[in-house]
């Protein structure tokens, strides 16, 4: 795979390289001789002589899906909502963020709330909900790009005095691709000007509709500054947990997402997990996208050291070769030997991808390109 020459083709095919190089150029690839083709030219070629291509898997352990265990029904408990604050600049997502996390976590539990993970969770009714502290975009784009869907429940922010504004169009669009439901959080009601009405009226356009006229989209009136209508969010947040019955197996070796990494001086990579089944703890042997090893120390959104975490908990771990990317996939290991072989199989296609260009370019980079 992508180290074959023409020439090399040929003699497989039993033709001539003459022969291949001038369909070569009829397909758009110049090619002489001893020049290395690509698995798309090999095959292209292949097609045409109606041969099939007989790929050489050399990294087929690196598919974490055949490692995933079937949970088992009985297993099946509930887990706390995971849930994406998302909607236009300004509108007042992290302010929102704050707020929830203000209400619900008492200063002498936080510590002061020093610790920035990435995510956190709160209480309500001895139930819990965990909230992405990322921008709501990058948690929908270069997450699902990588085929990782965390977000079970998304908050649209809409400032009642602004309305509907072309971000808030595009995080319609993001939920409603990932087929999560939708909160509108209808924000800034403290401020003159303030109209509720229009923001729904808007909202109407792009199918969410409040259950007073006729539809089901779950509109909530608050005023994150003054803290104002959090509780009535948080109710309708597990509402709708209810409704989407969530539900993980905590027996399995913990399976889950990046949300956040980095190379931190003293304690070198450090990536903030989110736990989305089965449950993680330290001295798990664990492949982390590209990059592996134990778990060494686990640490919660509260800045206090766990020994294991559970389904939609995050965590922060130490412990890994290098700095995986947000929206990686981990997998446990019940066999550190294999997690090893895993993980540097993974490796070393990464950097063979790398450098033959192969990596394909994220919905997140096409983004930024728009
Ligand atoms: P970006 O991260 O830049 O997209 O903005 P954001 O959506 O996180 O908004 P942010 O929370 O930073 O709030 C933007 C501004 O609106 C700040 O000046 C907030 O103080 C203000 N703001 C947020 N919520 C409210 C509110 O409920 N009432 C009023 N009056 N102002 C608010
Ligand atoms: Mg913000």
């Amino acid at each position: 795979s992508g180290t074959l020459t023409v020439d090399e083709l040929a003699g497989k095919l039993n033709k001539d390289a003459s022969e291949l190089i001038k369909k070569l150029m009829f397909l758009g690839v110049m090619a002489t001789k001893n020049q290395d083709l690509d698995d798309d030219a090999v095959e292209l070629i292949c097609s045409e002589y109606d041969v099939e291509v007989e790929k050489e898997i050399v990294f087929e352990d690196t598919d974490f899906d055949k490692y995933l265990e079937e949970s088992k029904q009985e297993n099946l408990v509930e887990r706390p909502a995971v849930v994406t604050i998302m909607g236009h600049v300004d509108h007042g997502k992290t302010t929102l963020l704050d707020a929830i996390r203000h209400t619900k976590v008492t200063e002498g539990e936080a510590g002061g709330i020093t610790q920035h993970i990435g995510a956190y969770q709160v209480e309500n009714e001895g139930k819990k909900v965990t909230f992405l502290d990322t921008p709501g975009h990058a948690a929908f784009t270069s997450m699902r790009s990588r085929g990782a869907q965390v977000t079970d429940i998304a908050i649209l922010v809409v400032a009642a005095d602004d309305g509907v504004m072309p971000q808030t169009v595009e995080a319609i669009n993001h939920a409603k691709a990932a087929e999560v439901p939708i909160i509108i959080a209808v924000n800034k009601m403290d401020k003159e000007g303030a109209n509720p009405d229009r923001v729904m009226q808007e909202l109407t356009e792009y199918e969410l509709v409040p259950e007073d006229w006729g539809g089901d989209t779950i509109f909530v009136n608050l005023s994150a500054i003054k803290q104002e209508g959090i509780n009535d969010l948080l109710e309708m947040i597990l509402l709708v947990s209810e409704v989407e019955e969530l539900k993980a197996d905590q027996t399995q070796n913990a399976f889950g997402t990046v949300i956040e990494a980095q190379l931190d001086k003293g304690r070198g990579s450090v990536a903030t997990l989110l736990v989305q089944n089965g449950t993680l703890r330290v001295g798990d042997s664990i492949v982390v996208g590209n990059t592996f090893g134990r778990v060494r120390a686990m640490v919660n959104d509260l800045g206090k050291r766990v020994q294991e975490a559970g389904p939609s908990t995050p965590v922060e771990i130490t412990g890994l070769n290098d700095v995986p990317q947000a929206g990686d996939q981990f997998l446990v290991f019940s066999d550190e030997k294999k997690a090893r072989q895993i993980g540097e199989a993974r490796q070393q296609k990464h950097i063979q991808e790398s450098r033959t260009g192969q990596s394909k370019v994220s919905l997140d980079d096409l983004f930024e390109q728009i």
